[in-house]
């Protein structure tokens, strides 16, 4: 060893230092010459066979290598780490856990747009609990007392006087005890009835409930036009209404609403059962008894109407079994993304 080698050793290791790269180059390099088995450890051993007369002066020659180089890795470790920025900086381009998105459940987005159609024009979404008294959703709704609805084959009673309501309807009772007239009220809800499970019916289902009374004149014909703008709105421009008579405790007349099919717009589908139509709810004039039942008085006017919602999201979207709407599936739920 000369202190010729000892120079160079220096200026090969500064010149490596300063080509470093990044951290992991410049570890690299620290590694290689003072590491343990790195080159300045080596010359230090050979200190051994230097002539006792020259030691003091290799010794400083190794001592200003050491601090040469320390100082030149610091100094470009720092250099390195400024230029790569921040380690714990975000990087955007990373690809993110992507667990996808959700879906509206087609319930859900009948409801919502339901409820939107009718925001539009005056309604306001009111509520009432799932269990009901007898007296809302029953006796106010003028519903006779040997009617077979109230059947303990029919209704989940859960005392003498208390049930799971049957229909949204009680709502109605709900909102007309709460406030005198003007009432315009649009009310979604959880319903329960003994029936059986099969592609159109379910023990729990939901309906919407349309209530609107006032003190001047409220007609058919104002039902009939409000309901065939929901349609419009909810089906497609083109699809018509028709009324067929029928018979509701709590409203006189009652009707029957049956839109035109949004499918084959009238001709005849599967959809329609060929008839070209799809009943969709039923409705009336309230009947005066109700408003006599809630303290009105019963030269009040008023229309109320009430659809279920899974037969609407079932025609909207062809669905044929109303049971694959409440299977979780989520490959099935996923087709309406
Ligand atoms: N509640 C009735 C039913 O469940 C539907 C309805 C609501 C009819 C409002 C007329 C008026 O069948």
């Amino acid at each position: 060893m000369t202190l010729q080698e000892i120079d160079a050793a220096k200026e090969a290791a500064l010149a490596e230092i300063a080509a470093a790269k990044d951290e992991a180059g410049v570890e690299a390099a620290r590694v290689k010459f003072l590491g343990r088995n790195g080159s300045l450890p080596a010359m230090m051993k050979g200190l051994r066979d230097v002539a006792p007369a020259d030691k003091p002066a290799f010794g400083q020659a190794l001592n200003a290598l050491r601090a040469a180089v320390s100082a030149a890795l610091e100094e470009r470790k720092a250099a390195v780490a400024a230029q790569s920025g921040p380690r714990d900086s975000f990087d955007f381009s990373l690809p993110g856990n992507w667990r996808g998105t959700g879906a509206i459940h087609p319930v859900s987005e009948v409801i919502e747009e339901t409820t939107r159609i009718f925001a539009r024009l005056g309604f306001t979404v009111a509520d009432g609990p799932d269990i009901e008294t007898e007296f809302n959703n029953f006796d106010a709704l003028n519903t006779a007392k040997h009617h077979p609805s109230r059947d303990e084959r029919d209704t989940f009673w859960l005392g003498p006087e208390l049930l799971l309501r049957t229909q949204t309807s009680p709502v109605q009772i709900r909102a007309m005890l709460a406030k005198k007239p003007p009432v315009r009220i649009i009310n979604p809800g959880r319903c329960y009835r003994r029936d059986t499970t099969d592609a159109t019916h379910a023990a729990n289902f939901h309906q919407i409930e349309g209530l609107y009374v006032d003190v001047v004149p409220v007609s058919l014909a104002d039902l009939k036009s409000t309901l065939a703008h929901f349609a419009r709105e909810m089906m497609g421009p083109s699809v018509q209404v028709r009324f067929r008579p029928h018979f509701f405790p709590f409203t006189e007349p009652s009707v029957e609403v049956d839109f035109s099919c949004h499918v084959c717009k009238g001709k005849g589908c599967a959809v329609c059962k060929q008839s070209g139509w799809i009943e969709v709810m039923g409705a009336g004039i309230v009947d005066t008894r109700v408003f006599g039942k809630v303290g009105y008085d019963p030269d009040c006017y008023g229309y109320a109407f009430g659809m279920g919602v899974e037969r609407i999201a079932m025609i909207k979207h062809g669905v044929t079994d109303l049971r694959t709407l409440y299977a979780n599936d989520l490959r099935y739920l996923r087709e309406f993304l």
